[in-house]
């Protein structure tokens, strides 16, 4: 982390369209530095966000602070911030080496300085061998990364990336994911990365930001946001395959608390909370956190039935009716092997890794 001088600092950002209203309040910060990610859903607002940093959204609410300078005032080539758009349109008529150079001869830097630039650019992203080619005769990978390296020819101070990585195939979003960490690692950027994927925000950000309608709604480390996700709806995006909910009660027991599931009874004692007894609420367990076979150190044990199983690679979910209630279970893939539909199993709650949100509000309660 550098000095702080570029922090971006979002504060309260309205934007409406007609209608709709596209931010709703957002608020979040990112320290000079840091690899940040806005994970939401499709509308969530990600894209109106990252425009409205760059200047090409006009706000009509709250602010933004880009190294303590707001950015309403400030001309939008001046601000030192690049952005790369979802579909990365390179200049077709124009070679790789034009497709660097031109931001840089629009910006008046000397022929020889940007000489220097371009071969640096290309070096840090491998595409020296393409410098002379039309982009159309480049591969997917190589187009991403000649649209990476003209946002980055600018040297920028901040770097604002708009799902990047959605119009390429999957081995190619692997690598590139690997290869966004390495290029911030190295050139030690601010970054702000929108996705929808939770994959991709959870494995490149050092905090992510979870978007909701048009707001952040929890800001926290990857790690953070999977074991305390702060409602139901932040439970659903972190963390896959999504959490199982079930539905319960929380009842008074012996001067502590039990929740009554569907298939049984857990005891709530080891868990601060604070209810009367009677409230209904939504029992989180993810799919991983669902043990095969007994063991009672672990947490509490129930039988089930193999309803369905789904192979995905090298894990393979189970659906399981465990006593009527519908639940699904991860399994490393030979663990599942001979466990088909109507197997009966025995599966333990991981006890230490299990949710409790109020059925109304959604809200975590431990
Ligand atoms: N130029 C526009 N005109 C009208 N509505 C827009 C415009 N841009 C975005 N929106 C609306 O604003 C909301 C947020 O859109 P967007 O920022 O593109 O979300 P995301 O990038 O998260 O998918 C959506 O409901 C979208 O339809
Ligand atoms: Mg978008």
């Amino acid at each position: 982390m550098g000095d702080g001088l570029a922090d971006l600092i979002v504060q309260d950002v309205v934007k409406r369209f007609g209608r709709v209203t596209a931010l709703d309040g957002m608020s979040f910060e990112v320290r000079e530095g840091e690899f940040y990610c806005l994970l939401g859903p499709s509308s969530a607002g990600k894209t109106t966000m990252l425009r409205a940093i760059s200047g090409l959204e006009q706000l009509d609410g709250g602010r933004i602070l880009f190294g303590g300078r707001d950015m309403a005032a400030a001309p939008i080539q001046g601000r030192g911030i690049a952005m790369i758009f979802q579909t990365f349109a390179l200049y077709p008529h124009l070679t790789v080496r034009a497709n660097f150079a031109y931001p840089l001869e629009r910006a008046g830097v000397p022929a020889q300085e940007i000489r220097t630039r371009v071969g640096e650019v290309a070096e840090l992203l491998r595409v020296g061998h393409t410098l002379d080619r039309l982009p159309s005769t480049l591969s997917g990978g190589e187009q991403q990364r000649v649209a990476i390296g003209r946002a980055l020819v600018r040297r920028p101070q901040l770097l604002l990336l708009d799902e990047p990585l959605t119009n390429l195939d999957a081995k190619l979003r692997h690598d590139t994911r690997a290869e966004f960490k390495r290029l911030h690692r190295e050139l030690g950027m601010t970054m702000l990365y929108a996705t929808p994927d939770q994959l991709e925000a959870l494995t490149m950000g050092q905090r992510v930001g979870v978007m909701q309608a048009g707001r952040v709604v929890q800001v926290d480390t990857p790690r953070s946001l999977y074991a305390a996700p702060q409602d139901t709806y932040v439970a659903g995006m972190v963390g896959s395959p999504a959490i199982n909910l079930v539905p319960g009660t929380i009842r008074r027991r012996d001067g502590g608390f039990a929740v009554d599931l569907p298939f049984g009874t857990l005891p709530a004692d080891a868990w601060r909370i604070h209810l009367s007894g009677g409230e209904p609420v939504l029992f989180g367990v993810r799919p991983h956190d669902v043990l095969l076979g007994h063991h009672p150190t672990r947490g509490p044990g129930f039988t089930a039935t193999v309803h369905l199983t789904e192979p995905l690679g090298d894990v393979t979910l189970l659906d399981l009716d465990v006593n009527g209630a519908a639940m699904k279970m991860a399994l490393p893939e030979e663990r599942a092997l001979g466990l088909g539909p109507g197997t009966p199993i025995e599966v333990t709650l991981s006890a230490a890794d299990v949710h409790l949100f109020h059925a109304e509000t959604g809200v975590r309660i431990a």
